[in-house]
């Protein structure tokens, strides 16, 4: 996370808003922004070198980067270039975006490369400055998003015993609608205005396709991966707003106490929120080694997805 702490009474003293309005409509508390100088590829580099000490291997056995990301250093090149070029190593690296999904999306472009037998160690990396794209004139926006990036290491592993079918990622799935793209998006970009834009929600209509396609995504994956919900050990959804993780919790009649939410901790951070949400429910304890974990996200396009993950590392006798 970047170090700029901000409250919602912080954010009260330059915004026409309250705590109690945030908490009640979305459950945030804290959210960070990040300082001057300060980009998307610093958070990204960060968050990885933890990924990479955590899953205690090699950082030169990396082959490949994703970034998801909507809000890169530059237009272009990739962000993940950056963060190859900072790690120091050579690797394939390029960004996805599917804004609030994108981690969910990375998973999914790992997988299938992954399975293609080219790669067998990928960094994916949800890294977002979300704050750049708001309109403090906007109070009904600029309240929900934080910055903050999160990382993962996926590993291939291969073995004569089929120890290894039930882990990792058993399924994913990914849906995109740009029937909804003006629900949710910037009013900029590079070949319409030449600009970054601020974001424009229509929250009340998204909030019910949140519900909806975070419930219906993750049904889906769970069928796929043949397995039903009390199967699982652990959900993380995206991070938005504690209301639709508890909307979707309860049409999913998943146990509220299986449900990860951190939203009140960092806002919504987009691509980075599943993965900042799982790295905290590790280092709490919560999620552990061989648990099976639910991802579920939507974003802007409308794009969203659902993933099903065993995650760690089997024990080999
Ligand atoms: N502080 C104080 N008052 C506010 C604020 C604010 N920050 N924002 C809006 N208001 C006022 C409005 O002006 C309005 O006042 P009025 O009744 O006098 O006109 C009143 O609060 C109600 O506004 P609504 O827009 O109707 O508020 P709603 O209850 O729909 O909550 C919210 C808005 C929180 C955005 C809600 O629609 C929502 O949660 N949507 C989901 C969107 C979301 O989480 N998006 C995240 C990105 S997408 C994703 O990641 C899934």
């Amino acid at each position: 996370m970047p170090i700029n702490k901000c409250s919602n009474e912080s954010l009260s003293e330059f915004v026409d808003t309250s705590d109690e309005w945030i908490s009640k409509r979305s459950g945030i508390k804290n959210r960070y922004f990040v300082s001057d100088g300060e980009t998307t590829s610093d958070m990204a580099y960060n968050a990885s070198c933890i990924a990479i000490k955590n899953a205690n291997i090699n950082k030169n056995d990396i082959d490949l980067i994703i970034v998801a990301t909507t809000t890169p250093d530059h237009t272009f090149p990739s962000t993940a270039t950056l963060v190859q070029k900072k790690l120091g190593i050579n690797a394939v690296s390029f960004d996805v975006q599917a804004v609030c999904a994108g981690f969910i999306f990375a998973l999914s472009v790992a997988k299938s490369m992954m399975s293609e037998k080219l790669y067998n160690n990928c960094l994916i990396i949800g890294a977002d400055s979300m704050s750049k794209l708001l309109d403090w004139n906007d109070r009904s926006t600029s309240v929900l998003f934080g910055d903050g990036a999160g990382a993962i290491v996926l590993q291939k592993f291969e073995c004569n015993k089929n120890i290894y079918d039930d882990w990792g990622i058993l399924s994913n799935v990914i849906h995109s609608d740009g029937n909804f793209y003006d629900l949710l998006k910037t009013n900029g970009g590079v070949s319409s205005n030449q600009s970054t834009g601020f974001i424009e929600m229509t929250g009340k209509e998204v909030f019910k396709h949140a519900v909806d396609k975070l419930s219906s995504s993750f049904e889906e994956v769970l069928t796929f991966s043949k397995k039903n919900i009390d199967e699982i050990d652990w959900l993380i959804p995206h991070q938005a707003n504690q209301r639709i993780i508890l909307a979707v919790a309860e049409k999913m009649k998943i146990d509220i106490n299986k449900v990860i939410s951190t939203v009140k901790d960092h806002g919504n951070t987009s691509a980075a929120s599943i993965p900042l949400a799982l790295h905290k429910a590790i280092r709490t304890n919560k999620v552990k080694n061989g648990n099976l974990i639910g991802f579920n996200a939507i974003g802007g396009g409308l794009s969203w997805g659902a993933s099903i993950v065993r995650i760690g590392k089997p024990q080999l006798l």
